[in-house]
C-alpha cells in the first residue's frame, strides 16, 4: 500500500492508525455483527461511542463543566449563520476580518442581523497580519466578538501570546463580551484555554476527522437566546438538551473523530502535538525564507500559521510545474486555494514530520532544477 505525502487543506490527512482501525471495524464493530454506522444512534453501541468521544475531547481540551459539546452537521459554514441566529438576541455583534473565512462569517451574520466590522487587515486584496488588539474599538454592548483564529487560505494564525493580548484587551475594554471563534483549521493543534471563549466551533475535516461533523463548544449561559423562528435543529439549546441527537447524527464521522481523540491522547495530548507542530512549521518556514527568494511567504512573521503555509514561486508557470512534479513525486494537496493561487502546505496533526522532511527535499531539488 502506498500512502501519498498528503498536504491537503481539508478534507485532510487522517492518522494511518485511525484509518486502519476504522477499516478493521468497518463491517463488525466490537463483535456486534455490524458497522457502527449501521446501527441505531440511540442504541448502546453508538451511545457509548459518542459519550466516549465527548469525554476524550473534554480531557484533551480541558473543557470546563459549564460548557456543552455539540456534535452537529452543516460544516463551519452553517456556523457562520447559526452563531448569529443563536447569539445576537436582537443586538449587534462585532466582527474582526483577518482573512477569507472571517470575511465570509461577517457577510453571513450581516444577512441575519446586525454585524459591525470592528477592523479588517485587508490591504490590496491581501491579508498578511493581525491588528493591534489593544487599539480595537470594541462595542461593550455587542452580543459577541467574532474572529477566525486560523485563516486557512491566507495562513494567518492567532498564536497563544496574541490570544492572550486579545483576551486582555477585551477584558479591559468590554468585560464580559463573549469571544466567538472559528477554529476549524487549528483546533487540537495546541492547548487552548476554553474559558476565554463563549463559543468555539470547527468543521471536522482538518484536525478532527471526516467532513460532515461540526463541533461546537459553547458556554451554557449563552444557550436559550435563539431568535424566534430559528429552526429547531439549529437552536443550540435544543441540541444541548438532546445530547446532539435531535435527529440522526453523523455517526461514522463521530466514531472516527473519537478514534482521532484517542490517537492524540496516546501521543501525549495537545502539548506534545504543539511541540511537534511548531517544529514542522519552523522547518518549512526556514526552507522558504532560506531559499534566496525562490520561495516566498508574505505573512507577518509573528502571525504565520503553524497549520497552513501558503507560498509562491517566481511565476504561475513555475507554480503549476511545482504542483505537477510534486504529484509525480508522490505528494498531494499542495496547490494553493483558487482565490490566492500559489502553493499551500497544510501541516495538520496527522501530517508527520517525515512528510515535511520529504517536502523539504522535494523543494530543494525543485529549486536546484529551476531556480
Ligand atoms: C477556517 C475555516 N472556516 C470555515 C471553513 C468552511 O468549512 P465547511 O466547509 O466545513 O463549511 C473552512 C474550510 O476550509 C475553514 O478553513
Amino acid at each position: 500500500m502506498t500512502r501519498a505525502w498528503n498536504f491537503s487543506a481539508g478534507p485532510a490527512a487522517l492518522p494511518l492508525e485511525v484509518l486502519q482501525q476504522a477499516g478493521e471495524e468497518l463491517s463488525d464493530w466490537h463483535g456486534i455483527g455490524a458497522g457502527i454506522m449501521e446501527v441505531s444512534h440511540r442504541g448502546k453501541a453508538f451511545s457509548g461511542v459518542i459519550a466516549e468521544a465527548e469525554a476524550d475531547l473534554r480531557e484533551l481540551l480541558s473543557i470546563p463543566e459549564n460548557y456543552k459539546v455539540l456534535f452537529l452537521q452543516g460544516g463551519q459554514t452553517l456556523q457562520f449563520a447559526q452563531v448569529p441566529m443563536n447569539l445576537l438576541a436582537g443586538r449587534s455583534a462585532d466582527y474582526l476580518l483577518t482573512g477569507a473565512w472571517s470575511q465570509k462569517a461577517y457577510k453571513e451574520a450581516a444577512r441575519i442581523g446586525r454585524a459591525r466590522l470592528v477592523a479588517s487587515t485587508e490591504e490590496n486584496g491581501k491579508f498578511l497580519r493581525l491588528p493591534d488588539f489593544g487599539s480595537l474599538p470594541f462595542d461593550k454592548n455587542a452580543a459577541y466578538f467574532h474572529l477566525c483564529t486560523n485563516e486557512t487560505i491566507h495562513g494567518v494564525e492567532v498564536h497563544e501570546d496574541d490570544e492572550t493580548r486579545l483576551f486582555d484587551a477585551i477584558s479591559a475594554a468590554a468585560p464580559g463580551l463573549p469571544l466567538v471563534a472559528d477554529m476549524s483549521s487549528h483546533i487540537l493543534s495546541r492547548p487552548l484555554d476554553v474559558r476565554r471563549y463563549g463559543l468555539i466551533s470547527a468543521g471536522a475535516q482538518k484536525n478532527i476527522g471526516p467532513s460532515g461533523l461540526t463541533i461546537v463548544i459553547v458556554r451554557e449561559d449563552l444557550l436559550g437566546r435563539a431568535a424566534a423562528g430559528t429552526p429547531a435543529l439549529l437552536d443550540y439549546r435544543n441540541q444541548a438538551d438532546n445530547d446532539s441527537m435531535l435527529n440522526t447524527p453523523p455517526a461514522f464521522a463521530i466514531y472516527v473523530a473519537g478514534l482521532v481523540f484517542k490517537w492524540l491522547k496516546a501521543r501525549g495530548g495537545l502539548a506534545a502535538m504543539a511541540a511537534i507542530n511548531r517544529e514542522k512549521a519552523r522547518r518549512l518556514y526556514a526552507a522558504i525564507d532560506g531559499s534566496g527568494g525562490f520561495y516566498k511567504n508574505p505573512v507577518d512573521v509573528a502571525c504565520r500559521s503553524n497549520m497552513n503555509i501558503p507560498f509562491t514561486l517566481p511565476g504561475v508557470e513555475l507554480e503549476a510545474r511545482f504542483v505537477k512534479e510534486s504529484e509525480a513525486a508522490g505528494f498531494i494537496g499542495l496547490k494553493g486555494h483558487k482565490s490566492v493561487g500559489g502553493i499551500r502546505a497544510s501541516l495538520y496533526n496527522a501530517v508527520l514530520p517525515e512528510a515535511v522532511e520529504a517536502l523539504l527535499r522535494f523543494m530543494d531539488e525543485f529549486r536546484a532544477a529551476h531556480g
